[in-house]
């Protein structure tokens, strides 16, 4: 059995991981503060522990002192937008407290393994095809701004062999989680077609890499199951390259399965623009993503009856 803990691990991501893991060997501990006071409906368990907390507060963090074979680091204020509405708390979390806990368990030394979620939003606005992880990174929001330095900070730490830090710059997400997430490109694309029978598009023609949840939850897996030296001081994007599509191609692909009208905006809201290339770790872990964008949107159609409040489900405000 694994034992593993997950920071920020009641977000969308966190709650794929935890569907995911609960049918493996592994053991999680789930460390979050509730931001966006989301409701953690399930039971702690012997394979699941859920500890409120947050990584602000040098008292909460105590309560996590033990031996993990894997931490996985998703904590943090997520997405260019809420990053932008709340730059203080931002910075707060997503560079002081993140650098401050990646110091402690450095220090500690008490993670086999170390992996930092990190983002593809760090490339920024590029015309070149098909960016490798040596590409040179241009962030453009806070959120990408204070990723690109917490990536910086842990390949400068020097290396020691109980500290094996691995870097997933991951695509952006799609597909269905227990903690939705409805401001994600093809999630709110779908739900907007859905609900609302029409889509403004902006930033039509801006390229992206898309992966779904189910697959990052391989991808961690694979992290945490291969040998240290693949992995270890490493970066990965991670996606694939058959997933790079514009905003309207994601519009095209979700009205041909639900119908509706789409607008395209002239007005440009987002610049980000990166086609990016997923080669190295494909390569080297050997990962291949399963789930197609279709998959993902017949999934979330199959559950969106059922979802209500929308305006809680995604990253729009977090509890003062
Ligand atoms: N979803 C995507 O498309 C995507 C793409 C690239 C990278 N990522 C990365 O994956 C990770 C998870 O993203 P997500 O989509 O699940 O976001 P999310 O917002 O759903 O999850 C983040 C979690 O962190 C928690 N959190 C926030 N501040 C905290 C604090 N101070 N202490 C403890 N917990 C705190 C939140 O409560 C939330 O549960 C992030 O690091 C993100 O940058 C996500």
């Amino acid at each position: 059995m694994k034992n593993i803990l997950i920071l920020g691990g009641e977000g969308y991501i966190g709650n794929a991981l935890h569907e995911y893991f609960s049918k493996k060997k592994f053991r999680l501990t789930s460390f979050d503060n509730l931001i966006y006071n989301q409701k953690n409906k399930k039971k702690n368990s012997n394979k699941y522990q859920f500890i409120k907390g947050d990584i602000r507060k040098k008292k909460d963090l105590k309560k996590i002192n033990k031996e993990y074979d894997a931490v996985i680091f998703l904590a943090g204020l997520v997405g260019d937008p809420i990053t932008k509405k709340y730059k203080k708390v931002s910075s707060d979390i997503n560079e002081t407290a993140t650098k401050q806990v990646i110091k402690e368990i450095y220090k500690k030394g008490n993670a086999k393994k170390f992996i930092f979620i990190s983002t593809c939003s760090n490339y920024g606005m590029s015309k070149s095809k098909y960016l490798t992880e040596n590409h040179k990174l241009k962030p453009l929001s806070p959120y990408a701004k204070s990723k690109v330095k917490i990536e910086k900070f842990i390949l400068g730490l020097k290396k020691k062999s109980n500290f094996n830090p691995t870097i997933l710059r991951f695509a952006t997400a799609f597909g269905y989680s227990n903690r939705m997430r409805y401001d994600l490109t093809v999630n709110q694309f779908t739900k907007d077609l859905f609900i609302k029978k029409y889509l403004e598009i902006y930033d039509f023609n801006t390229w992206r890499p898309y992966c779904h949840v189910k697959d990052f939850a391989r991808l961690i897996e694979l992290v945490i199951l291969s040998k240290k030296n693949l992995t270890a001081y490493q970066v990965f994007n991670a996606g694939s390259n058959k997933n790079n599509f514009t905003k309207k191609k994601i519009g095209t692909k979700i009205k041909k399965l639900i119908g509706g009208k789409i607008k395209y905006l002239k007005k440009s809201q987002d610049k980000r623009n990166y086609i990016v290339d997923f080669s190295k770790v494909k390569k080297i872990l050997k990962f291949k993503p399963k789930f197609s964008i279709e998959f993902g949107i017949r999934e979330i159609l199959k559950k969106i009856k059922t979802d209500i409040n929308f305006e809680k489900l995604g990253n729009y405000k977090i509890k003062s």
